[in-house]
């Protein structure tokens, strides 16, 4: 029998997986800057908090969780995001009680929704985020945007991102919103798709996030959630757009952008390529939320947060060209040309890899030219030969591999050397 991978799912491998590292690290490196610590909490969670929080409206809890029974007969699911188990996590170990509010946290792993796999959707994909608790008023809203393009800066893509955005108001405005939507749904719902008719009973919000083209009419005639919003909400929305265009940051407002998660309230905002405005899949997603926390039991907390995925920053970075900061380290092959002469070249390798670079010791103590090809096969950047002439004369022979060009150099001159 041949074992292949689960639909949906993909291997990391090569450089792909030093991508992916390289990639999580930047992030992590990004939020330490703002503060934000390291949260990790468990891929399986009990089934109902997703309910509760991400909604039994929207598409993810309705039909993409991945959920069994467990031997004691318990629901359990694996997170399809990470918002829900870490505000449970916060929540259960009163973290508020006894942490500095807001609590910032970071948090980077694997996701898992049942959704028809195709570019840039599978059923385990990794995400990367923060969630900001405690917070009050619109400042921590600007902050993770601005965290999260300083992550995109590390990754070469800011000014290659624009921001959609929306505000939903609190809770007032969204319940009088809905109620306007259904009764202007409810008007036309007989000709439109099975899941409108669905969601028009449990969240109309939801309708508008509908792909259906037969049902786009009635989706661009739908009142718009502007037209709702308080003095309040438009001062927070107000102040949330100064704050982007004192930073030059591109955007866009969307009166329909909802997002497919029930909890938000606010501000809510996806990311997308410029080139690439109306792409199916955005890169990041995140946005405020009032209710969640008390949802979860844990009070009267506001908070906010974004993800990205990573497949789908990774596969931009690609089209643009570009490649990730760390990635780009030195690979450098060291070939001792006998054994006399392994010590020297360990030696030699030691003080490579204390100088950041990626370094492998060929130890076949083969004949050069076959040690060259091994070097090209694994893609090195440079090759340092060392035979007896090098060990007694306290210098190296370094060969460029790609350029071809190569000279001997004094022991404690190489890393100078390789940085010229
Ligand atoms: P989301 O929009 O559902 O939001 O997901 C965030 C990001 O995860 C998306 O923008 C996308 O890049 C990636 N993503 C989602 N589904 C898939 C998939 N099937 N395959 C590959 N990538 C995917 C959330 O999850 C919220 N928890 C964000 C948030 C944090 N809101 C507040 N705090």
């Amino acid at each position: 029998m041949n074992y292949i991978k689960v639909k949906g799912t993909h291997d990391f491998t090569g450089v792909d997986a030093e991508e992916l590292n390289a990639l999580q690290s930047l992030f992590i490196k990004s939020c330490h800057k703002y503060k934000y610590n390291l949260h990790y909490v468990p891929v399986m969670e009990y089934s109902e908090l997703y309910s509760r929080s991400v909604g039994e409206g929207s598409d993810i809890v309705r039909k993409e969780m991945y959920t069994f029974l467990d031997k004691g007969d318990r629901s359990i699911t694996l997170r399809p995001e990470f918002t829900a188990g870490i505000i449970r996590s916060i929540v259960e170990n009163k973290m508020y009680a006894t942490e500095v509010l807001p609590i910032k946290s970071c948090y980077f792993g694997t996701c898992y929704r049942y959704e028809r796999p195709q570019a840039g959707r599978y059923r385990e994909f990794y995400q990367g985020g923060v969630e900001c608790v405690g917070t009050r008023g619109v400042s921590s809203d600007t902050e993770i945007i601005s965290l999260l393009l300083d992550f995109f800066k590390e990754i070469g893509i800011k000014d290659k991102v624009f921001i959609k955005l929306n505000y939903l108001g609190g809770e007032e405005t969204r319940k009088n919103y809905s109620a306007a939507l259904r009764e202007y749904f409810s008007g036309h719902i007989d000709s439109m798709c099975a899941d409108c008719k669905e969601r028009l009973e449990i969240n109309p919000l939801r309708i508008l996030d509908c792909k259906v083209s037969e049902d786009q009419k009635v989706v661009e005639g739908a009142p718009k959630i502007s037209e709702y919003l308080s003095e309040e909400d438009k001062n927070n929305l107000n102040e949330i757009i100064s704050y982007l265009n004192g930073k030059g940051i591109k955007y866009e407002y969307d009166s329909g952008l909802v997002r497919g998660l029930d909890y938000y309230s606010g501000l809510v905002f996806e990311m997308y390529p410029v080139n690439n405005p109306k792409a199916e899949g955005a890169l990041a997603g995140g946005g405020h939320y009032y209710g969640l926390v008390s949802e979860i039991g844990g009070g009267d907390l506001e908070g906010v947060g974004f993800s990205f995925g990573a497949e789908r920053l990774l596969t931009y970075i690609h089209e643009l060209g570009l490649t990730l900061p760390s990635c780009s380290a030195k690979r450098i092959y060291v070939m001792p040309l006998s054994k006399e002469c392994l010590s020297y070249s360990e030696e030699v390798a030691s003080t490579l890899r204390d100088n950041g670079y990626t370094v492998e010791v060929d130890y076949s103590f083969s004949k050069i030219g076959a040690m060259f090809k091994k070097a090209e096969r694994l893609a090195m950047d440079l090759g340092v030969i060392i035979g007896t002439d090098e060990v007694n004369t306290n210098t190296v022979h370094l060969k460029d591999l790609k350029e071809k060009e190569e000279k001997t150099v004094s022991k404690t001159d190489i890393v100078k050397e390789i940085e010229k």
